[in-house]
């Protein structure tokens, strides 16, 4: 199986993840930061299952008549769940990649990125091609928990233990996992990095916040089956058996450390175009 249509088995999606509180939460606030009156032609990239689109339209409310959203992702999985989700006349889906997307969008207002810039792997050319899709005035809104800065003190042993533990489980069923596989879209950049990177592309120098949130555990067993987690945490390894390994792995380091929830920063961008 490819890569690609491994990235894209259905019963791997990110739908669960999204139904925790605190994702909307993080979603919310900087949706709630950039879409508003005059924003009419709205791009969310890398849409995924709809959840971000989802709260694009409750922030437009009566608003959204003459407003065009437009949810663009690579993966058509995700795709045809957001199609089944959202029913409504301003919002089209289409498949596209952050990498050309103003080949496929021009003159937008607005593009939200959100929870997906990690996974880019050329993060300069991507945020380059948005300033291009944007009009003057236009805004850029990213998020992301993949980020030199997500770990709250004190709780990133907790994070390289999971995966430890993860790798043990795989060994005693006797996968390997290639540490040489690293994904160069897993390099965590700082919040400087990324705000240097839009200023390089031509935005005005972005604001930078940070929310701390609470993971309980089962937001972590939903985003330890979602395939990209996967791929991320443990490169190579076939996606049922990387879930299984997961899941089993933190239940190993949850009872090692007494740990349950666990608190983590996600990183709010937004930048504007002059
Ligand atoms: C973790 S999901 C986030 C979905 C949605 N934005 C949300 O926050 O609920 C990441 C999404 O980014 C998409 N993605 C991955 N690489 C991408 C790229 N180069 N350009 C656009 N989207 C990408 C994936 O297919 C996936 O649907």
């Amino acid at each position: 199986m490819s890569v690609h249509c491994q990235a894209d088995d259905e019963r791997f999606s990110f739908e669960a993840f999204t139904r925790h509180p605190f994702f909307t939460e993080v979603n919310r606030w900087i949706v709630e930061r950039v879409i508003g009156p005059g924003r009419r032609k709205i791009v969310d990239l890398g849409c995924g299952p709809g959840a971000v689109t989802k709260l694009i339209l409750e922030r437009l409310g009566g608003d959204a008549r003459n407003v065009e959203v437009i949810g663009i992702d690579p993966s058509p999985s995700a795709l045809s769940k957001a199609r089944a989700a959202i029913h409504s006349q301003v919002v089209r889906f289409m498949e596209g990649s952050a990498e050309w997307v103003s080949r496929i969008v021009s003159a937008a207002d607005a593009v939200v990125f959100l929870n997906a810039i990690h996974l880019v792997p050329d993060k300069a050319q991507v945020i380059a091609e948005i300033r291009k899709t944007l009009n003057k005035d236009g805004v850029f809104a990213f998020n992301t928990t993949f980020f030199n800065g997500a770990y709250v003190e004190g709780t990133g042993a907790f994070w390289r233990r999971w995966v430890v533990r993860a790798v043990q489980v795989l060994r005693e069923r006797g996968i390997e996992v290639k540490h040489s596989d690293h994904a160069v879209a897993r390099q965590f950049l700082t919040p400087e990095e990324y705000s240097d990177l839009c200023v390089q592309a031509g935005f005005a120098r972005p604001s930078v916040d940070l929310v701390r949130i609470e993971m309980p555990p089962e937001s972590m067993r939903d985003i330890g089956r979602f395939s990209l987690f996967i791929e991320g945490a443990l490169p190579g390894v076939p996606l049922e058996e990387g879930s299984a390994a997961l899941e089993k792995g933190l239940e190993r380091a949850m009872d090692e450390t007494g740990v349950c929830a666990v608190p983590r920063n996600w990183l709010e961008c937004v930048a504007r175009a002059p």
